[in-house]
């Protein structure tokens, strides 16, 4: 049975592309945004403008938290582009503007939601964290949160942390000790989810809006790429599925390879703050606190996007 989900990301083209598989295959109810990929107005208007393009304007979207809990925000507009969605132009959105704070639409729909309701996260945790701190009452109402964020080997943005940790080490912290279930998709697994130029032409021919607008944003993604050093020669052009990784998990488990570990979040280290420390190997006795990801079926995870795409606008 779907359980409704609960949707924080920082669109992003790889949110983007996320929020393609959760339209086509779950019951989303509602949008909350973060500061990560680009300014926290720009990742509000992107994922309103995106539910536009893939015509789903009835969700609502609330905008979160404007920055980290105490760092000051870092975003990555060398990679998404200065709109956060590449060269892509997204038609306005028509919907009103909410005027719930995320904070406050998130708990309340916590609170009256009849079945526990999955949170997907895939930018940095910060609204996730202000929710669990602000009301602890409701943490029985979550299934679980499924994240993309993290490694268990290297970084993104520094030698040891992924982009979404890095951001917000402080939220990462606190999601991680707060007892809710955790399904982490770290670069471990999302740096396999390889989709290449012939996988970006597959989407581009489903010929959908959302596929066109979409194929779009992965050219200009693929650009910006930090090529894997083992990307195999023909495939130079590959772009990394990283939140994409974390909903298909939520349409189809089987997809993914997980393992129970403790993992820590660095909030301390001059040099390794954001730095998840994934005790793979069970070394230190600490509670398992989180289903890691370690392997995708890539082909199936390209099937399943070029399918999502083609049962939208
Ligand atoms: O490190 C990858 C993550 O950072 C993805 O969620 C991407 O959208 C950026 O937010
Ligand atoms: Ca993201």
């Amino acid at each position: 049975m779907n359980h409704p989900v609960l949707f924080d990301c920082d669109p992003g083209i790889d949110d983007a592309a996320a929020l393609a598989l959760v339209l086509a295959y779950l019951d989303v109810r509602m949008i909350t945004t973060c500061a990560g990929n680009q300014l926290p107005i720009k990742t509000y208007t992107n994922a309103r403008n995106l539910l536009s393009l893939m015509g789903r304007e009835e969700i609502p979207v609330y905008q979160g938290a404007p920055k980290p809990l105490v760092r000051e925000l870092r975003i990555a507009a060398e990679v998404h582009g200065k709109s956060g969605v590449g060269p892509v132009e997204l038609p306005e959105s028509t919907a009103p503007h909410t005027t719930k704070t995320a904070l406050e639409a998130s708990a309340r729909f916590l609170s009256e939601s009849e079945q526990p309701v999955e949170i997907l996260a895939t930018g940095p945790l910060t609204n996730i964290a202000i929710l669990l701190v602000a009301h602890p009452e409701l943490k029985h109402k979550i299934k679980g949160i499924t994240l993309m964020g993290g490694a268990f080997h290297g970084g993104n943005t520094t030698p040891v942390a992924e982009f979404n940790m890095a951001v917000d080490p402080e939220a990462a912290n606190l999601v991680f000790r707060s007892g809710v279930p955790i399904v982490m998709f770290g670069l471990d697994v999302t740096r396999q989810a390889q989709c290449y130029r012939e996988d970006i032409e597959r989407l581009r021919e489903v010929g959908t809006k959302t596929a066109t607008a979409l194929a779009a944003m992965l050219d200009f993604y693929s650009n910006t790429l930090q090529l894997p050093v083992l990307a195999p020669p023909e495939h130079v052009e590959g772009v990394h599925l990283h939140d994409p990784c974390a909903a298909a998990y939520l349409v189809d488990p089987s997809l993914f390879t997980l393992v129970r570990c403790n993992v820590e979040i660095e909030t301390k280290g001059e040099f390794t703050a954001g730095c998840t420390v994934v005790d793979y190997y069970h070394n230190t006795g600490r509670e398992e606190n989180a289903s890691v990801a370690f392997a995708v079926n890539r082909e199936k995870l390209i099937d399943l996007l070029c399918d999502a795409v083609g049962k939208l606008n």
